[in-house]
């Protein structure tokens, strides 16, 4: 066994181990948390601030206060950034869904990339360029980019990003595209932007799975595809959903949160399910492992229980448990397992 006194540190030789930090961190408002993150990850993803929504909420104004903020943290504690995301269809600013010319459309869409790309050229290490453009299908998803640009966003986004921040690596991240069709269509969207002569370095699973389905072979064939187009692999939002899908007959994923049946441990997780996301954690760490020489990097979405997205979603007021920290930031059984097998 390991000598490592943290994540970071046992995987030091093989990929980063990242984090998403929200506010709260990145001000270093909770001393726990302050403590933590610098000891345990090498890299961060800005849960929030970088989207279009925050970072540019108005035609002519940009809101670089806490993303600046998220970079000097970085710095400080010798952290990689991965800027999270130039061009998505979700958390976009209201002005820009109500663009109705194409003109005025690639405008933003230009302008967009140069000011954020270029604000932070050598001071990010990765952007997610594009985020989410594909159906589970494979085919392009429906959105406003696609409706004013055409297929060509894509690769029109990486053009631009590679032009304001030379020496940034480039990603297109998506979930579900460890799944066979989705696979098939994020493959095909790479080559287009490589066959365009563009640069783009890596892929990004987002790596939302759930407690006792998570998809290993689908996980190993992806890896093993993606590293065939010459492009690294990483894993960058990686929680493992504890709540059941169905639960006394009831679909958690209905917006019903008062119906208390849709939070079944709000008391308290039992001790059986965290063995069970303990196995989970170490079995994608050893698939991981495996691999070393294809991925760069393995980001929580998150830093513990209480701060994930997932509480959240798809129904407000749930008591999740995806991540490798509790509540009170103590490490959880699923953390001693990833740790075990250094
Ligand atoms: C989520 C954040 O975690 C939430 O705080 C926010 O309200 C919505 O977005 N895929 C992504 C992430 O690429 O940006 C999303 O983050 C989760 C799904």
């Amino acid at each position: 066994t390991t000598t490592a006194v943290s994540l970071k540190d046992a995987y030091k030789n093989d990929f980063l181990i990242g984090t998403a930090l929200n506010t709260p961190q990145i001000e270093e408002r909770d001393p726990k948390a302050a403590a933590l993150i610098p000891v345990q990850f090498n890299a961060v993803t800005p849960e929030n601030c970088m989207k279009a929504e925050n970072i540019h909420p108005q035609w002519d104004q940009y809101t670089f206060d806490l993303s600046d903020k998220l970079v000097a943290y970085a710095a400080k504690h010798n952290i990689k950034v991965n800027g999270h995301t130039l061009i998505w269809h979700s958390q976009l600013p209201q002005f820009a869904r109500r663009i109705k010319d194409v003109d005025s459309f690639k405008t933003f869409f230009t302008n967009h990339i140069n000011t954020v790309a270029s604000r932070y050229k050598g001071k990010v290490f990765s952007w997610d360029v594009v985020n989410e453009a594909l159906n589970e299908d494979g085919t392009m998803r429906k959105s406003i980019f696609l409706d004013k640009i055409g297929d060509g966003f894509v690769t029109e986004a990486f053009r631009l990003a590679e032009k304001a921040s030379p020496g940034t690596e480039l990603y297109y991240n998506d979930y579900n595209n460890e799944q066979p069709k989705k696979r098939e269509g994020c493959i095909a969207l790479v080559k287009k932007v490589q066959a365009a002569g563009v640069r783009i370095d890596g892929v990004g699973i987002q790596g939302h799975w759930h407690l006792g389905r998570v998809p290993f072979k689908d996980i190993e064939e992806s890896i093993l595809a993606y590293h065939a187009l010459g492009l690294k692999v990483m894993i960058t939002e990686l929680d493992i959903e504890m709540l059941p899908r169905n639960f006394q007959g009831a679909d958690v994923n209905q917006r019903q949160a008062s119906n208390p049946a849709l939070n079944p441990y709000a008391n308290g997780i039992p001790d059986s399910l965290l063995q069970q996301q303990a196995a989970d954690y170490a079995n994608l760490f050893k698939l991981f492992l495996k691999h070393k020489d294809k991925i760069t990097r393995v980001t929580f979405w998150g830093v513990n229980d209480g701060q994930s997205w997932l509480n959240g979603w798809p129904i407000p007021g749930r008591t999740n448990y995806p991540l490798l920290f509790d509540r009170a930031f103590n490490p959880k059984p699923a953390y001693h397992a990833v740790m075990a097998l250094k």
